[in-house]
């Protein structure tokens, strides 16, 4: 589908984040303020991710992170959780105009629980992408981010049992090329800058814990569907304006 173009209109100087990570909330509370089943407003926010996507790509952004489903939302009704995957599987069917924009696809999480054929379609764009440049999407799919830490912990501890490391000698740096984030192709992520939740709630929800550790967040009553590319540069903007330390003075 043609997608309307918006061009970023950032204050020169502006510093643009190199990682953003992007909680898509509030689906199911527009749907609701519209009379509309949950899933409506999960159509409407796969929309808004794609528009969204596109625009960081052309702000500048060079790691865009966005949490598509995660451990905890298995909970929810059984039609529910199929109209996010039916969604996600149609976006892998649609994404050839992403690669076209040279951006690479990535997932994060654990994929082994979801639809084979979807596990197929994942992997087939990740192959189609790889080389591309302009900015790296990952998607955040039966992720948590203790799954993920979990995840680190149990490679290093077979390396352990392996004999090929000591635990005295494990450090940060092991740890981090060990999560899902450093699974990319011989690439790691870098630590995300920013932090976006639309919908009013204030918290991480379990995503990105270790890779947050000094990240900016931003927080706006915006609903997801209603987030617009205004919307992301305002965040931006107010990122670009704190001042960040990372510890020192
Ligand atoms: C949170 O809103 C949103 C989700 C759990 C699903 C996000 C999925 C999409 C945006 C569409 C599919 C994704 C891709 C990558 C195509 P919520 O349902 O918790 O909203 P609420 O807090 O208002 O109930």
């Amino acid at each position: 589908m043609a997608e309307k173009k918006y061009i970023p209109q950032l204050p020169e100087g502006t510093q643009i984040p190199v990682h953003i990570g992007m909680i898509m909330d509030g689906n199911g509370r527009w749907a609701k303020k519209r009379g509309l089943p949950r899933k409506f407003g999960h159509r409407e926010g796969a929309q808004t991710f794609r528009t969204i996507t596109r625009h960081a790509k052309n702000c500048g952004v060079k790691y865009f992170t966005v949490y598509a489903f995660s451990t905890e939302n298995w909970k929810r009704p059984k039609d529910e959780v199929e109209a996010i995957m039916d969604l996600f599987e149609k976006y892998l069917d649609e994404v050839r105009d992403f690669i076209e924009e040279n951006i690479r696809i990535c997932f994060i999480g654990d994929r082994s629980m979801l639809r084979p054929e979807l596990q197929r379609k994942m992997a087939s764009v990740e192959e189609d992408s790889r080389d591309f440049k302009a900015m790296t999407l990952l998607i955040a799919i039966n992720y948590g981010g203790r799954d993920e830490i979990v995840h680190a912990a149990k490679r290093l501890a077979q390396e352990v049992k392996e004999g090929k490391t000591d635990p005295s000698m494990i450090t940060e740096d092991m740890l981090n090329s060990r999560l899902y984030t450093a699974e990319l192709d011989g690439d790691i992520a870098p630590d995300v800058d920013l932090i976006i939740r639309p919908s009013g709630e204030q918290r991480l929800s379990n995503f990105m814990i270790w890779q947050a550790a000094y990240a900016e967040y931003y927080f706006t009553n915006i609903l997801w569907p209603d987030f617009k590319p205004a919307d992301l540069e305002k965040a931006i903007i107010a990122y670009s304006d704190r001042n960040r330390r990372f510890g020192s003075v």
